[in-house]
């Protein structure tokens, strides 16, 4: 059995022999957002099939594809969907395609996903960056060294924010210029695959969170212990109602995403031109 660093050296060299590219920026894509990559430039595209070792996803608005091009005058990576723990992978799994993406050489991770809004001033297709989290999956025991091999010592306790914070002023600079609204708060992780109940919401929302998702902390926390500067942005695809009856459905999750899309791309594309250019 290959050791996993063994298995993310072998990914990559898979990848690079589809494209030889060193990107600098990675991308995560989340549900109904896979739209974005559709604005890079001198793109090629590679099937998550035809990569070793590479979780193949099924949830619907996941079209499951690595892609890489020019977006905002930098070489970037997107995927085009992301393995989730509820379909079955382990935490390991979901957490391989960002070991890969730092492996090609990505030295920022940004990452978009679909959330519910739990904040009572939040609407329907507003976007969210994510400053704190709440992770109701756990992953804390998470320590990997750079390497992708054995764990990193951490002092026990230890924590820092894994959210850059110069990436988060200047996105919310952006987000005025853009007169985009773009909230700041705190996102909660929980394994799903169904939404939550009323009362689940109201318990989330009394814990802290501002959004509720299944997914990107798993991504940050891996990115940001292989030393990636991490983003993280989230797009209300449905408002929790903590009071009135009221279901939630995967396609109008999907169909939101779509429509909050362009505002997510100018938002990502406007960061990634003001990086370009800069010094490492
Ligand atoms: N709950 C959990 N995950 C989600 C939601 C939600 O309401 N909306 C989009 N992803």
């Amino acid at each position: 059995m290959e050791s996993m660093s063994e298995q993310v050296v072998e990914a990559r060299d898979a990848i690079l022999s589809y494209r030889l590219f060193q990107p600098e920026v990675a991308i995560i894509l989340g549900s109904g957002l896979a739209d974005l990559a559709n604005h890079a430039e001198h793109a090629s595209a590679i099937p998550y099939a035809a990569i070793p070792h590479f979780p193949n996803t099924n949830a619907a608005g996941h079209p499951g594809k690595l892609i890489f091009g020019f977006l905002g005058g930098l070489k970037v990576v997107l995927l085009q969907g992301r393995a989730h723990r509820y379909e079955g992978w382990s935490d390991d799994k979901v957490c391989f395609p960002t070991r890969c993406l730092q492996a090609l050489g990505a030295r920022t991770l940004v990452i978009t996903n679909a959330a519910g809004g739990l904040n009572p001033r939040f609407r329907q297709g507003e976007l969210m960056l994510v400053d704190e989290h709440l992770d109701l999956l756990w992953g804390k025991h998470r320590a990997v060294a750079a390497d992708g091999g054995s764990p990193v010592k951490f002092p026990l306790g230890s924590r820092h924010s894994p959210y850059d914070i110069q990436l988060l002023q200047r996105v919310r600079k952006l987000a005025r210029q853009q007169d985009t609204v773009l909230h700041q708060g705190c996102y909660l992780a929980t394994l799903g695959p169904t939404y939550e109940t009323r009362a689940e919401y109201r318990m989330f929302r009394w814990m802290g969170a501002d959004a509720v998702g299944m997914s990107t902390i798993p991504e940050v926390l891996t990115a940001s212990q292989l030393g990636m500067r991490v983003m993280a942005i989230s797009v209300i695809t449905n408002v929790a109602s903590t009071d009135a009856p009221q279901a939630t459905s995967h396609a109008e999750v999907v169909e939101t995403g779509k429509q909050a899309s362009e505002r997510l791309t100018q938002l990502i594309v406007g960061l990634l031109d003001s990086m370009s250019g800069e010094p490492d």
